[in-house]
C-alpha cells in the first residue's frame, strides 16, 4: 500500500467573492478559490503545475481597496478581501486582451478561445484584419514536434517547463526584444541541432497549440483530429511514472 505523507495543516481563510463567503487554505490564489466556488475566469498562461508567470492578463478580477485590476492567477487570497469577477471593468479588460491576442495570434486552436470571445463581446477585427499576424510557416524540422509561431503567445510556459520548473534542459528561451520577441532554441537552429530531449514538457502546458506533436498536426491537416477522442492519464498515474523514469534515469547516471 502506498502512504501519502500529510502536508502541513493549513490556516483557513474567509473572504468574499461576489459578496458570496470564500474559504480557502493559506496559500491560495484567487484564482484557486473562484474555481473552488465554481467561478469560470478565463486563463491563459496559467498552469496549475507552474508558477504564475502573469504574462497574458487575461485572469483579471478587481479587488476592494486596489487602484489596479489584479491578476487572479498568481494574487494570494487574503482573509477580509472583497473580490469582485464581473464587474464592467474587469469584463472591459479581458475584452481588450482578447481582441489584441486575436489580432495578432492565430487562436483557432486554444481551447475555449472562440467562447470567451463571444461571451466578452470581443472584436479583434477592428484593428484590421490580422493586424499583426506573423504569417509563419509552422516549422516542422524533426519528427516529433511542430513549432507553430503564429500561434504563440509569448505565455513562457514552455521555457519555464523546459527550465528550472519541470526539465531543466533549458533547451529553449526567449530571443529578440519587443516585436522580434520569439521562442527559441539556441541561435534559432532547427530542434534537431538543439538541447531538446523531446520530452513533451513544452507540448504539455502550451495553451494555444503553438508546440504541438506531429501526429496532431498532421491528423489536423488531414481533417481527421478529434479531440473528443483524445484521453488523459490521471495525474497520480504519470507523476508516478515520471518518478520511477526520473530514479531510472538517476541511476544511469549514477553508475
Ligand atoms: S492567466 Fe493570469 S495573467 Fe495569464
Amino acid at each position: 500500500m502506498t502512504v501519502t505523507p500529510l502536508g502541513n495543516p493549513r490556516r483557513l481563510l474567509e473572504f468574499t467573492i461576489d459578496g458570496e463567503p470564500a474559504r480557502v487554505p493559506e496559500g491560495s490564489t484567487v484564482l484557486d478559490a473562484c474555481r473552488a466556488g465554481g467561478k469560470d475566469i478565463p486563463t491563459l498562461c496559467q498552469g496549475d503545475t507552474l508558477r504564475p508567470k502573469n504574462a497574458c492578463r487575461v485572469c483579471v478580477v478587481e479587488v476592494a481597496g486596489s487602484r489596479t485590476l489584479v491578476p487572479a492567477c498568481s494574487r494570494r487570497a487574503e482573509p477580509g478581501m472583497e473580490v469582485r469577477t464581473d464587474t464592467e471593468r474587469a469584463r472591459h479588460s479581458r475584452r481588450i486582451v482578447l481582441e489584441l491576442l486575436a489580432s495578432s495570434v492565430d487562436l483557432s486552436t486554444t481551447p475555449k478561445a472562440a467562447e470567451w470571445i463571444k461571451e466578452y463581446g470581443a472584436k479583434p477585427d477592428r484593428f484590421g484584419p490580422d493586424a499583426a499576424r506573423l504569417n509563419e510557416e509552422p516549422k516542422v524540422d524533426n519528427e516529433l514536434y511542430v513549432r507553430d509561431y503564429d500561434k504563440c503567445i509569448l505565455c513562457y510556459q514552455c521555457v519555464d517547463a523546459c527550465g528550472n520548473q519541470w526539465q531543466n534542459t533549458f533547451a529553449i528561451s526567449v530571443a529578440g526584444r519587443g516585436f522580434d520577441a520569439r521562442i527559441a532554441v539556441e541561435h534559432d537552429a532547427a530542434l534537431t541541432d538543439s538541447a531538446c530531449v523531446y520530452c513533451g514538457n513544452c507540448i504539455e502546458v502550451c495553451p494555444t497549440g503553438a508546440l504541438s506533436f506531429r501526429s496532431e498536426f498532421a491528423m489536423r491537416a488531414a481533417g481527421t483530429w478529434d479531440a473528443s477522442k483524445q484521453s488523459r492519464r490521471p495525474r497520480s498515474a504519470r507523476t508516478a511514472e515520471w518518478a520511477a523514469t526520473s530514479r531510472s534515469t538517476c541511476r544511469t547516471m549514477r553508475s
